[in-house]
């Protein structure tokens, strides 16, 4: 099989994407990449820094003073802002809606787009996110969009906060859920959809073992037929 291909799985926030990748990634021996976690450092230090979201200037000021970076821990991505490990914190509710809020904007897009290259740079990666495929490696190998219906989104989104020792209403979860995908996907700068050539799996009714399984079955036969 060809080694170091670029993978790239988009879709909406609960539908697998993270469980998927870093699963995909460990199985291949290749780097995961989460760059939602890229926009929610981003987001999360917005808030700390109590900007105006909404004012270019300060936003753009922001970008400019954050540096954030990546490190690989064997297979789990760290995520530093200005060399500080900001670990969970960037997983809060707050936090997903502030990050799809910043995300509609280009100095935002643009801050993040060269780090998300450079990791994918030498191939061998995972990368997730909602426009992998289309934007950050339209050369990518294999392109997938994994989607799930929203109830099921936002069930597995509180099974997953739940899991951490965070009680979060499931109403609020969907209605979070519901408002962020309209966001990301209206946008008019890399808007959250399937990208050119990408493998749509709808994951409703399938295990993450279906799902990998699917996706893994995909790639090899792309990889072979590449060779
Ligand atoms: O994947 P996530 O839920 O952690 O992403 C948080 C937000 O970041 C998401 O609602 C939109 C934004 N995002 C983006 O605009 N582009 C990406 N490639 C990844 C995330």
């Amino acid at each position: 099989m060809k080694k170091n291909l670029i993978i790239t799985i988009d879709g909406p926030a609960g539908a697998g994407k993270s469980t998927v990748s870093k699963q995909l990634a460990r199985e291949l021996g290749y780097t995961y990449l989460d760059t939602g976690a890229l926009y929610r450092a981003l987001a999360y230090q917005a808030i700390r820094a109590k900007i105006n979201i909404n004012d270019q200037t300060q936003l753009a000021d922001l970008c400019s003073r954050t540096k954030v970076t990546l490190a690989n821990n064997n297979g789990k991505m760290k995520v530093y802002v200005n060399g500080e490990d900001v670990g969970d914190r960037i997983r809060t509710e707050e936090v997903s809606r502030t990050a799809s809020a910043i995300s509609t904007f280009p100095v935002v897009r643009e801050a993040l787009l060269q780090l998300q290259r450079d990791a994918g740079a030498a191939g061998g990666i995972v990368a997730e996110g909602r426009d992998m495929g289309s934007v950050v490696f339209p050369q990518a190998d294999c392109k997938f969009y994994l989607d799930a219906n929203v109830e099921e989104r936002a069930r597995r989104r509180k099974d997953e906060l739940s899991g951490r020792g965070v009680a979060v209403e499931y109403q609020e979860i969907q209605k979070g859920m519901v408002e962020r995908d309209k966001q990301d996907s209206e946008r008019e700068i890399a808007p959250l959809k399937a990208a050119d050539g990408a493998i749509i799996i709808d994951s409703t009714a399938l295990t993450i073992e279906e799902v990998v399984e699917s996706v893994m079955r995909q790639i090899k036969s792309a990889a072979t037929a590449n060779i």
